[in-house]
């Protein structure tokens, strides 16, 4: 494999990392996975392991775990893009999410950062209902989730990925702040249920006080990074700040966004929802 362009995808075999890694690969284009599984491995919370994934990296596309909302990204990343730019990495695509303040002040550090920069600010993911933390609780037909009444324009990683991919190797990216989004706003009552009608299934939608569902969640061992993550999500990101829709992807690709309706039937027909 060629050094020359070589991407670092950081979280390279997640839910943005993996289709960003399957877009680059069709086009030929080198690739590192930087993860705690890959070689050399990666570890946001070993810092020794960065500089070797690093080596001969032009380019590097930064999906920070577990959140980048959570108390320390702020300064990992800091260190990060320092390290990545030292290491002589030329650009810097990094995914934020909406609405969130100390994601806001990671974006400041990327576009600080001296070279080419583009950040991706996500909505809530669709994915996270097929790939993520309600993807059991669907399969077992009742979804239990903090009370909120907000609507999200939940984006399809497709979409992100397409986004991201752009601008790790297009011109005409440096310097944006792409706020990706579907093109509807749904409640999560209401994403439960259209994927409950896809499924042909009763999938119920429990609302329980945001105390009780992070106290459930301590309860069965949930990390506390996690348990904080959901409460903040769930009162502060979700207050309404973020009822709205971003233009992000058709800024970036010219296109609409992917509705949810069409993310729904791809993964219905797959089965995923289906095992109980
Ligand atoms: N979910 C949402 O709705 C949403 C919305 C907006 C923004 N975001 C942002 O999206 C990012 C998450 O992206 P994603 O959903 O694509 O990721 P993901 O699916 O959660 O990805 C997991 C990836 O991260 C790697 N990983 C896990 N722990 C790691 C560690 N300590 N060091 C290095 N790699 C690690 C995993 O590989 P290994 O297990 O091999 O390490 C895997 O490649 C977060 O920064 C979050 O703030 C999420």
């Amino acid at each position: 494999m060629t050094t020359q362009n070589l991407i670092l995808i950081t979280g390279g075999t997640g839910k943005t990392g993996r289709r960003i890694v399957q877009r680059l690969q069709q086009q030929n284009i080198p690739v590192r996975i930087g993860s705690r599984s890959a070689n050399p491995p990666f570890d946001w919370e070993n810092e020794a392991t960065w500089t070797p994934a690093l080596k001969d990296v032009l380019t590097a596309y930064i999906a920070y775990q577990p959140d980048i909302a959570i108390p320390g990204a702020v300064d990992t990343i800091q260190k990060f893009v320092d390290k990545a730019v030292a290491s002589g990495v030329q650009r810097l695509v990094l995914l934020s999410g909406r609405g969130e303040p100390e994601a806001q002040l990671c974006e400041t550090i990327v576009a600080k950062s001296g070279v080419a920069w583009t950040v991706v600010s996500a909505s809530f993911f669709a994915q996270n209902f097929s790939e993520g933390f309600v993807l059991e609780s669907i399969q077992s037909g009742e979804v239990v989730l903090p009370t909120t009444t907000m609507a999200e324009p939940f984006i399809d990683v497709d979409d992100i990925a397409d986004v991201a991919t752009a601008a790790l190797i297009e011109d005409g990216h440096s310097g944006k702040i792409y706020e990706v989004t579907g093109p509807r706003l749904l409640t999560f009552k209401e994403a439960v249920e259209e994927i409950s009608r896809a499924v042909g299934r009763q999938i119920q939608y429990v609302s329980v006080p945001v105390e009780a569902y992070t106290q459930g969640a301590k309860d069965v061992g949930v990390p506390d990074a996690i348990v904080w993550l959901m409460e903040y999500l769930f009162t502060t990101v979700m207050d309404g700040r973020n009822a709205y829709l971003g233009d992000g992807v058709q800024q970036a690709l010219g296109r609409k966004a992917r509705d949810f309706s069409e993310y729904v039937q791809q993964v219905a027909q797959t089965g995923i929802w289906n095992n109980s």
